[in-house]
């Protein structure tokens, strides 16, 4: 990443300063770990007593990139139940980074990317970015799913692919910044168009409301962290 301006209406007259906000949604089987995840990414910590997500939950955070690349995430995690499968899809609308997460010690739900990624390819945008995530790394003893397999797996259907662990924090914000670079890097090389990830916050937090009306969400699952430059 090189000589990227991209918020010509910034006040702040700070050349490097960029304003880009990603959309990006959380999915896959129930207990593979996508809400502590999202709650280490953005508290830096374990979450204790972690309970099944009800439809969605939303947080928000904001990172910096490639050392000038200054990006709001705008995150929806879903419910894995699968009597929320349909209601979710509509989550996936203008999203341009998906996070598949699956259990290494649990067969079956890395049998299951395969049902999220068709579901991704069905509802989001054509040309997002999909990272597979093996959670559960601290279990090593219990692993079942094996590297080989799942790197073959992503190579077929390009995605990004990482491990981490919610409890000792491994590769948690990496997870996070691997993703916004495979973004930014197809921004610059004109793959997304940058006006179609700009200034989508607002119609995020309508939706938020929309999803407390219809009892999808409690809002007091809405988690966000500001670095600084909010
Ligand atoms: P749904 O909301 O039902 O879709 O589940 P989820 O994917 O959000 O799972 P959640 O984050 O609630 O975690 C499920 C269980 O896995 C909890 O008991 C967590 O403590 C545990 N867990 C989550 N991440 C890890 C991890 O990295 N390692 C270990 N050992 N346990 C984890
Ligand atoms: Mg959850």
């Amino acid at each position: 990443m090189s000589d990227l301006n991209i918020n010509n209406n910034n006040t702040n007259n700070n050349n490097n300063y960029i304003d880009l906000q990603f959309k990006y949604i959380m999915v896959g089987d129930t207990g593979v770990g996508k809400s502590c995840i999202l709650h280490n990414f953005i508290f830096n910590r374990f979450k204790k007593d972690s309970t099944q997500t009800i439809g969605v939950d939303f947080s928000s955070k904001n990172i910096t990139i490639n050392n000038n690349a200054k990006i709001k995430l705008q995150i929806w995690d879903t419910a894995g139940q699968e009597k929320f499968r349909s209601v979710i899809r509509s989550y996936y609308r203008g999203a341009i980074g998906i996070l598949i997460v699956f259990d290494l010690t649990q067969n079956e739900t890395f049998s299951h990317v395969k049902l999220w990624l068709n579901d991704a390819k069905n509802y989001a945008r054509n040309e997002c970015s999909i990272i597979i995530i093996g959670n559960k790394s601290d279990l090593n003893e219990k692993r079942v799913v094996k590297k080989s397999l799942i790197e073959n797996f992503c190579d077929e259907y390009n995605c990004l692919y990482i491990e981490t662990s919610a409890i000792n924090g491994e590769n948690i914000q990496e997870t996070f910044i691997k993703l916004s670079e495979n973004i930014l890097d197809k921004i610059e090389k004109g793959e997304i168009d940058i006006n179609s990830v700009k200034s989508t916050y607002e119609k995020e937090m309508k939706k938020v409301i929309i999803a407390e009306q219809n009892n999808l969400i409690n809002k007091d699952n809405v988690q966000n962290y500001c670095d600084g430059y909010c």
